[in-house]
């Protein structure tokens, strides 16, 4: 063995001072004269460098109060909201279900950090996208913030007449979720047969089913004044336009139908009288009546098939600390019940560093929704 041989190292120190020269030179810059190849390297190595710096100090800032922790609550009653930042129009997809989180939403399931308060009033717990109304919780509201669909409403679906009314804060969803629908299937004779419905306008359909069906028939269809959620202008009974354009036939949700039934929780509907559910909702199979209930709640319930009742149950067993956590298609949601205060204001808890809903759950306590990613 030649002890002597110390190529190695002599190629080796021979590189480092071509590589030491290199970068000398690279840094030299002769103001007087061109760039060198060498100084157009460097100022491009440097400038990606201080860019991905800047890019990951930026990432990390933003994503600060980004929750850890763990949380599926579960369980019981009903709520409301208040939209304090709007929600966007809902994109088109194919997919009919919403889809469970993916890989990268996985982080996604603790609690809030960076919170700070906002003050409600108690009978705000009346209002909102979230509010239960069934037999046992009566509605509050009587048709102050609906408007005629006719006035409103796009060319892609029809309605019975200019006394169908809705909520303005609906308008827009409502058309999109026609306008996707037409495009899909170009079938513009899906009707809005009723919307909003007055306390005295249920009290005639409710004597009327009576008088044809008898009372026991009548409660399984129609709900008692009151106690209707056509009352709240968030929801929609559909019909099929036949040819003269006046009557509606039975809307059943089958064929190219189904794809309303089915997408209709991407732009905030649910279907809320569901097969099965008879003894939770007390009301028959709808097909036709869809309550809006805000994206979230309704990727909620449409991914576990479950009724509004039984997403208000799991709802109040939330809190901050333990929020319900709602992923679809790489989104992300917390929300979580605040009980209010019977006497006075409340003050609800909400993220400093994310856009979210308040809703009152039209009983004793407040629902407040953020939207994480
Ligand atoms: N058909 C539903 C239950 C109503 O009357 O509101
Ligand atoms: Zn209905």
């Amino acid at each position: 063995m030649n002890y002597n041989d110390n190529t190695k190292g002599t190629k080796n120190s021979g590189n480092l001072n071509a590589a030491a020269k290199f970068i000398k030179d690279a840094f030299t810059i002769d103001f007087d004269k061109p760039l060198t190849i060498k100084n157009q390297f460097m100022i491009l190595f440097v400038t990606l460098f201080i860019s991905t710096f800047l890019f990951t100090i930026v990432y990390f800032v933003h994503n600060a109060g980004v929750p850890s922790g763990n949380a599926e609550p579960v369980s019981n009653k009903p709520g409301t909201t208040q939209v304090e930042k709007t929600e966007s129009k809902p994109e088109s997809r194919t997919e009919s279900k919403p889809q469970e989180s993916s890989k990268s939403e996985s982080s996604y399931n603790g609690t809030l950090k960076n919170l700070t308060t906002v003050k409600k009033d108690h009978d705000e717990v009346y209002n909102g996208d979230l509010i239960l109304v069934n037999k046992d919780y009566a509605c509050h509201h009587d048709g102050e913030e609906t408007v005629s669909l006719l006035d409103v409403k796009t060319d892609t679906y029809v309605v019975s007449d200019a006394s169908v009314r809705v909520n303005e804060s609906i308008v827009d969803t409502v058309n999109n979720m026609f306008d996707d629908f037409y495009n899909i299937y170009g079938e513009s004779r899906v009707m809005i047969a009723c919307g909003y419905r007055s306390s005295s306008l249920q009290q005639e359909l409710f004597d009327a089913e009576t008088a044809d069906k008898g009372e026991e028939q009548a409660e399984e269809w129609v709900a008692p004044p009151g106690y209707s959620e056509h009352q709240t202008g968030l929801v929609m009974d559909l019909d099929l336009m036949v040819e003269d354009g006046i009557d509606g036939i039975d809307y059943d949700g089958q064929g190219i139908y189904s794809w309303i039934n089915e997408n209709c929780y991407k732009y905030g509907f649910i279907l809320r009288y569901l097969e099965g559910k008879e003894k939770i909702t007390g009301y028959e199979y709808e097909p036709w009546h869809f309550r809006y209930v805000g994206v979230p709640a309704a990727c909620y319930i449409t991914q576990n098939s479950i009724t509004l009742e039984e997403y208000m149950d799991k709802i109040q067993k939330s809190g901050v600390n333990n929020p319900l956590v709602i992923k679809d298609n790489g989104k992300v949601w917390y929300t979580y019940y605040v009980k209010a205060n019977e006497n006075g204001e409340t003050d609800v808890p909400v993220p400093v560093n994310y856009e979210y809903t308040i809703s009152g759950d039209n009983c004793d306590g407040f629902i407040v929704t953020a939207e994480i990613s």
